[in-house]
Formats: structure tokens, C-alpha cells, sequence
């Protein structure tokens, strides 16, 4: 800011006391003073004038008179457009969040979509929606099994099929579908998922894409394996837990276990 010189504003001061008029093109005050009404060019001059000018008509009474708002509020009021969009996006459903098991299995599934389609209808893999995959494995062990293993190692380690040897429709045998084979996940077995991992894809498999009922016929076996709290998730996430470690399960090929109908009917 420039500061004007004392004797300038001295000066100033006088000729307004003089009732200095449109000459006075030096004065701070910047209105051509030949154009506007009397009372304004004494508003604009002298301040004291204007307290003894004419009253405040009502409507600038009731202006001057008005509730103004307090300083300490305009700090509360300056927070409005937060407050605004966070109720905003308050509003907006929040998108449902899958958590523990089915939602690492649903972030994994891609490795499997190339071979089995993104709903599991088939391609080069075998069909794993419509309860297919409840069909070949009534007992979710023996398919964390398999996907660890794949069909190669239940070849080499000569194990005739996998899954319930009486499955409806016939035992499933290594290459039988179309001669492919089905690659081993497990790390110990060449692949490249953790056991946690496998866990997941096996629930989302089962419960999403084969359509397992959760709530209904399948809810113990999900409670156990496939819910958010499942305990045997949490394990094999830590490393507490493996699948050489949980009965049943195991990363060596084997038999699989035939549906507890069928054991009970044999
Ligand atoms: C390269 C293709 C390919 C990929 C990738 C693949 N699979 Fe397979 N899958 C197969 C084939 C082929 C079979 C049949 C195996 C056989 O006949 O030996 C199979 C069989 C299966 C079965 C047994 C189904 C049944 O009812 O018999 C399951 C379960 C399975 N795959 C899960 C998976 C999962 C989980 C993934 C992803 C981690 C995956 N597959 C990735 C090709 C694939």
C-alpha cells in the first residue's frame, strides 16, 4: 500500500473546506462530484454532515436495526458445504461389502473364469454353477483338495477319481471331461495361490456360483468354512491353520468321501 504524503491529504482536507467543486481532481474522493445528488456529495464528503441531514427513512431503519449474524456462527456456517456433502453422499446406498472368504474368493475368481466362464457355465474347465460343484463334492474338503492338487498330481500319485466316487451321473476321473487338465493352485503342487486363497474361490464357487444355500441345507458347513468369522479362515490367513493340518483337507491327493446319504444308505 502507498501511503499519501500528509501535506497531500492536508491539502485535500482544505479545499473541501473551502467547498472545493470539480476542479478538485487531486481529492482522495473519487465521484465526479458534478453528477451526483446533493445529499450523496455531502454522504460522500463529510460524514458529520450526514448526521445532521434528513432521518433514515424506515425500510434503511429496519436494515440498520436487523439481527446481523454473530462472528462466532460464521464459523459454523462457513462448514455448510462440508456438512452438505457429507449428507450427500450420506444418501448414497453404500455398495454391499463382502468380507472374509466369498469376497477373497470373488477378487481371485479371474484366474478361473478363462477356463470355467465368469458364472461358471464351462469352457475348457467342467461346469461349476447349478450345484454341480455341491454334486461332485458333497464334502467341501475334498474339493479344497482338488483345487490344491489339480489333475496332474492325482494322476502321477495314481488316484483313480476325485470327488464322491458316487456321484450322481458317474465319478469324475482326471482328464475325463475333455482330455484337459485342471492346473494345480496350491503352491506346494506348482501353483500360485496361499490356502486362504483357495478357501475363498472354493466359497465363492459354492455359494455364489453353484448356488449352496447358506441359510438352509448348507449353513453348517458355511458357518464353519465360507462365513466372514470363519475360524478356519482366519487360521489358514495367519498361518495358524493348513490344509495338511485340517482333517480332511490335506494337500496330498486322495479319494474323495462320498455324501453322508450315500454312507448311510451303503
Ligand atoms: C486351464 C484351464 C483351467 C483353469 C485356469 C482352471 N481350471 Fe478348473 N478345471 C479345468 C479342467 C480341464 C477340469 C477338469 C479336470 C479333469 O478332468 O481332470 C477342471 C475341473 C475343476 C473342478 C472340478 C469340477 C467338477 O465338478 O468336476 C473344480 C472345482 C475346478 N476346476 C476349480 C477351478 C478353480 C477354483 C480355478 C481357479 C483357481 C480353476 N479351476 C482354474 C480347467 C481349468
Amino acid at each position: 500500500m502507498t501511503e499519501i504524503p500528509e501535506h497531500l491529504l492536508k491539502r485535500s482536507r482544505d479545499r473541501r473546506a473551502a467547498g472545493a467543486s470539480s476542479e478538485s481532481v487531486s481529492a482522495p474522493v473519487p465521484v465526479p462530484t458534478e453528477s451526483v445528488a446533493p445529499v450523496a456529495r455531502a454522504a460522500a464528503e463529510t460524514p458529520v454532515q450526514k448526521l445532521d441531514s434528513k432521518p433514515d427513512s424506515p425500510d434503511v431503519v429496519a436494515a440498520k436495526s436487523r439481527q446481523r449474524i454473530p462472528y462466532w456462527a460464521m464459523a459454523t456456517l462457513s462448514l455448510m458445504p462440508i456438512f452438505l456433502f457429507m449428507y450427500v453422499r450420506g444418501l448414497q446406498p453404500q455398495k454391499a461389502e463382502a468380507s472374509g472368504p466369498i469376497a477373497v474368493g470373488i477378487e481371485q475368481y479371474g484366474a478361473c473364469a478363462s477356463c470355467h466362464g465368469a458364472d461358471g457355465g464351462g469352457g475348457a474347465g467342467r461346469v461349476l454353477s447349478n450345484g454341480e460343484s455341491q454334486k461332485t463334492f458333497p464334502h467341501i474338503e475334498d474339493m479344497l483338495n482338488w483345487v490344491y492338487a489339480g489333475t496332474e498330481a492325482y494322476e502321477a500319485a495314481g488316484v483313480e477319481s476325485y470327488g464322491d466316487p458316487n456321484r450322481e451321473g458317474g465319478a469324475h476321473y482326471p482328464r475325463s471331461y475333455n482330455g484337459g487338465a485342471m492346473p494345480a493352485q496350491g503352491s506346494m503342487a506348482g501353483g500360485a495361490l496361499t490356502e486362504y486363497e483357495i478357501l475363498g474361490l472354493v466359497c465363492h464357487i459354492r455359494y455364489d456360483i453353484s448356488g449352496a444355500d447358506a441359510a438352509g441345507e448348507w449353513a453348517e458347513e458355511f458357518e464353519k468354512w465360507c462365513s466372514a468369522d470363519s475360524e478356519i479362515f482366519a487360521g489358514l490367513e495367519d498361518g495358524s491353520l493348513s490344509f495338511d493340518s485340517l482333517p480332511g483337507v490335506g494337500t496330498a491327493p486322495r479319494l474323495g468321501t462320498p455324501a453322508a446319504d450315500e454312507i448311510a444308505a451303503a
